[in-house]
């Protein structure tokens, strides 16, 4: 059944990472509705194994579903990474991504044909990235790191200070003695740290160091591939943010409202 243009727009990260993705959603999508769900009850994802993180994401797509959205947007790299196959076979919507249009935007990047990717330690053993890098170019060296730490520090609002940045130098050593010269951040928490992860690389690698948040590649894929399915809801008023959460609802909605920028209405506490 052909879904309407009218119909909401369905993401899905762990936690907060994927609101990174929702934030350059709503700049290139202003019209569109967007039901965002964050399964806090169960963040994180990337230190588990990919059947858990699969029957997971299996849980929080059929929500959505069950929602009347139109298209889901994985705003997490860890189930793009052991999952979107599954989610694609199994449900009869289609289902976006973030790990090819930040694959895209490195390969597109690099000088030296060496490209870091800080990562979920699932994210990093699916070797999701270095298929993806090598679809674009096969010269291009992939050297992955997990960063684990960096997502509680995320989800804890951690994000300057001493601890981040000796976390972030820690992770990002085995990547500039590799000499790249891009670094991908591979787990939409990581924005999060985008300044304390920019400021180490550039003083451990260069001030010609790119660090790729493929947030806005991804938000760019979705407008494209919208308007090429003819789903794209272009008119009317400008498109709501709902909060689906499950956990801790009152704390996730203030924080949602400070990064997103705008007030968005109170999250709804759901069971899976
Ligand atoms: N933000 C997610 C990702 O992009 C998951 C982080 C986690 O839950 O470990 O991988």
């Amino acid at each position: 059944m052909k879904a309407s243009r009218q119909a909401p727009l369905g993401v899905f990260d762990s936690g907060l990472g994927g609101l990174t993705v929702v934030r350059e959603l709503r700049k290139a999508l202003e019209h569109e509705d967007i039901i965002y769900l964050g399964d806090t009850a169960r963040v994180p994802y990337g230190t588990r194994s990919a059947a858990t993180v699969e029957r997971y994401a299996i849980g929080c797509a059929n929500h959505l579903v069950a929602r009347g959205v139109k298209a889901i947007i994985v705003a997490c790299n860890t189930v793009s990474a052991v999952a979107l196959e599954r989610l694609r076979v199994d449900l009869d919507l289609p289902v976006l991504g973030v790990i090819e249009p930040g694959a895209r935007a490195a390969a597109a990047a690099t000088r030296v044909f060496k490209v870091g990717v800080l990562a979920t330690a699932g994210t990093t053993s699916s070797g999701a990235y270095g298929r993806a890098i090598a679809a674009c170019s096969t010269r291009i060296e992939t050297i992955g790191q997990a960063a684990p730490l960096l997502v509680p520090l995320a989800e804890e609002g951690w994000t300057t200070g001493q601890v981040p940045r000796l976390a972030a130098r820690r992770y990002l050593e085995p990547l500039a003695r590799a000499g790249v010269d891009v670094v991908i951040l591979g787990c939409t928490h990581y924005p999060l740290l985008f300044d304390i992860i920019q400021q180490e690389a550039r003083s451990m690698i260069g001030e010609h160091v790119a660090i790729i948040d493929s947030a806005n590649a991804v938000a760019s894929e979705v407008a494209d591939f919208l308007a090429s399915r003819d789903l794209r809801c272009n008119e009317g008023a400008l498109g709501t943010t709902r909060l689906v959460v499950t956990d801790r609802p009152k704390s996730f909605s203030e924080t949602a409202s400070r990064f997103l920028g705008s007030p968005v209405g109170a999250a709804e506490a759901i069971d899976l």
